[in-house]
């Protein structure tokens, strides 16, 4: 009990459907989940926000096989893009030398299988470097939605958060971080929520947290549903 009374998700939280008018159509896959993936039902949510809140530039930090980029691919316009950044190929540790959790998975599975060959393949561009190194300077303020699933550790989530800041528009756009209650991902995201009033709120049923962000900082909340069909 002390922890949930602790845990200030409990208060901020948020239906899938606050984001989606009716009727609201998306097609979603490979909804198959593996050990490591966004869970199917988050899965679906990953690819209604995009489409919901009409993203057209979509940034990854954490490709894994890739099931994530192509379910998020599907729900963007035929001129969008998603980018994704993972480990280099067969590294099993990250920039700082020290190899983790999050470092070794990059070398269970080849970095975005599942949607080489596919259609969204073509809106897809697989980008490799760590993300606390990796230079994203030449995508600074061209993003609608940044998704942050690499590693999980706190300094990496405060980078990653940081780097999400300057990826996105100035004139707005979203934060997504997976496993939000979990690993370093829930202090940090708890700190900034305390100590920096940040607006984040919690995807009921899900680890997907979510912030809205506006000339590089989080902004407050919009009115939703944002699509009018
Ligand atoms: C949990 S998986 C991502 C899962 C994927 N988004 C999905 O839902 O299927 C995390 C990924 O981040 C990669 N990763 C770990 N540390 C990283 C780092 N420092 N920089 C970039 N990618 C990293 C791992 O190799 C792994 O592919």
């Amino acid at each position: 009990m002390w922890g949930v009374a602790q845990d200030p998700f409990v208060e901020e939280r948020i239906a899938l459907s606050a984001f989606l008018p009716e009727p609201f159509v998306i097609t979603v896959g490979p909804l198959k989940s593996t050990p490591h993936n966004a869970s199917e039902y988050e899965l679906v949510c990953l690819a209604a926000l995009v489409k919901a809140l009409r993203a057209e530039q979509v940034f990854e930090i954490g490709t894994y096989d890739g099931r994530s980029s192509r379910a998020m691919a599907m729900s963007l316009p035929a001129s969008g893009r998603l980018l994704t950044l993972n480990l280099p190929p067969g590294e099993d540790r990250n920039a700082a030398g020290i190899q983790n959790v999050d470092s070794l998975l990059n070398t269970k599975v080849g970095s975005g299988f599942r949607f080489v060959g596919t259609p969204e393949a073509e809106r897809i561009k697989q980008l490799f470097g760590d993300s606390a190194t990796f230079d994203f300077t030449p995508f600074e303020g061209q993003m609608d939605l940044v998704f942050i699933d690499g590693s999980h550790e706190f300094d990496y989530v405060r980078k990653d958060t940081e780097s999400a800041l300057r990826l996105l528009k100035p004139s707005g756009g979203w934060i997504v971080w997976h496993d939000a209650p979990l690993y370093g991902v829930a202090p940090y995201l708890k700190q900034q929520m305390r100590g920096g009033q940040w607006p984040v709120r919690l995807i009921e049923g899900t680890t997907l947290a979510v912030m809205p962000v506006a000339e590089g900082r989080p902004a407050p909340w919009p009115n939703l549903p944002l699509l009018q069909l």
